[in-house]
């Protein structure tokens, strides 16, 4: 009674779905690849440029001249607060010394020439997020997060490297948890300094200033 002709008109699935678990299979397996590519690739430092350090045209030194000298991060990046982007400095800045101090360098000499041509520095970016993404430093610097959040102790940096991957579930992180970064702003460019119970402090900090980080996409995709 079951012969094939008949029988198929009373299967509700038309026959090529026999096929379908193979489909699934070897859809599965790309799904599968495609997961494990994004992680290794978009997850993997070479990506997220953790620990990207450029060479740079002349090796000025953070270690000696924020660290050892304590020179604050403001006096060469002077408009972080006011416009939010953290500026390089002009060589004038590095002249108010090295007009005097250690002028035989050739390092210090290659300052000079840039000062004289009026042709800057062409120093290298180390740190740099996509077009897409919105930041500003300034409001991050007026709650009361430090550099050291963001760039770890460059105070102990002869290269600057980037130390944070940069990456968006980076950034939520923190704004899920501003309470275990935030400080009294005085504390802001003291790379080494460390509050005694950060918690306490981070969530008196966030009640007095009102502090709401959000993490709605407009807040950085704009
Ligand atoms: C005497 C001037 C001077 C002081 C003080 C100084 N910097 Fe810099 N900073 C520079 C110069 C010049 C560069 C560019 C060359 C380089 O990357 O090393 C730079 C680069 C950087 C970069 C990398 C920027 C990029 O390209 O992404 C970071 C981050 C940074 N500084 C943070 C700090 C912090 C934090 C402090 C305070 C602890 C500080 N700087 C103090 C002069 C200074
Ligand atoms: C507040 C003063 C001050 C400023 C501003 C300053 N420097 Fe210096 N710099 C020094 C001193 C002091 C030394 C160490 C001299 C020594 O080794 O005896 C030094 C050393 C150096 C050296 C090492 C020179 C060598 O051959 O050993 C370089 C390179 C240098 N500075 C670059 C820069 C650059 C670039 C800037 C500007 C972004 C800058 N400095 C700004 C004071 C300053
Ligand atoms: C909340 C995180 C965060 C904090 C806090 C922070 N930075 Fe940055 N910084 C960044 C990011 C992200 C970039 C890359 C910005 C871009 O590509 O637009 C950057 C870039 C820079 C640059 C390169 C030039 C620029 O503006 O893009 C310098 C220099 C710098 N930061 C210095 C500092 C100093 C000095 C402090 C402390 C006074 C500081 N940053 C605090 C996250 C931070
Ligand atoms: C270590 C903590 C921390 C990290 C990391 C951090 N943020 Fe924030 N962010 C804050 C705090 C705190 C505020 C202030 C919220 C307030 O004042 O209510 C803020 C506010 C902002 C704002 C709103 C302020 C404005 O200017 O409109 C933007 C945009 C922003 N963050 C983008 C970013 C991006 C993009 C990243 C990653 C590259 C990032 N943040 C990483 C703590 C952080
Ligand atoms: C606190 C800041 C912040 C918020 C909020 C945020 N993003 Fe992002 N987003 C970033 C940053 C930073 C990057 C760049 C990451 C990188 O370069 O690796 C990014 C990258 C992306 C990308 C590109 C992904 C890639 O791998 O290239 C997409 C898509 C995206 N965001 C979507 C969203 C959506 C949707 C939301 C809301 C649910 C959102 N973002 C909220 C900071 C943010």
């Amino acid at each position: 009674m079951s012969e094939s002709g008949k029988s198929r008109s009373r299967y509700t699935f038309p026959q090529w779905t026999n096929k379908l678990p193979v489909f699934l299979t070897v859809g599965g397996l790309i799904t599968l690849c495609f997961v494990v590519f994004v992680f290794w690739y978009w997850l993997s430092p070479k990506h997220t440029d953790v620990g990207y350090s450029p060479k740079q045209p002349i090796p000025y030194s953070h270690r000696l001249h924020a660290g050892q000298m304590g020179i604050d991060c403001r006096y060469c990046h002077s408009q972080i607060e006011r416009t939010g982007v953290a500026n390089i400095p002009a060589t004038e800045v590095c002249m108010n010394c090295h007009k005097m101090v250690k002028t035989n360098s050739p390092y210090i000499k290659k300052i000079k020439e840039s000062y004289d041509s009026g042709k800057p520095i062409p120093w290298v970016r180390v740190h740099l997020l996509p077009d897409y993404v919105y930041f500003n430093h300034a409001r991050h610097l007026k709650s009361g997060i430090s550099c050291v959040s963001c760039h770890g102790r460059v105070d102990q940096m002869d290269v600057v490297h980037q130390v944070q991957p940069l990456s968006m579930g980076w950034c939520l992180e923190c704004h899920r948890h501003p309470e275990r970064a935030l400080r009294p702003t005085e504390f802001i460019t003291k790379l080494d300094w460390a509050a005694k119970d950060q918690l306490e402090m981070g969530r008196k900090i966030m009640a007095e200033k009102q502090i709401h980080t959000r993490e709605d996409c407009s807040t950085c995709h704009r």
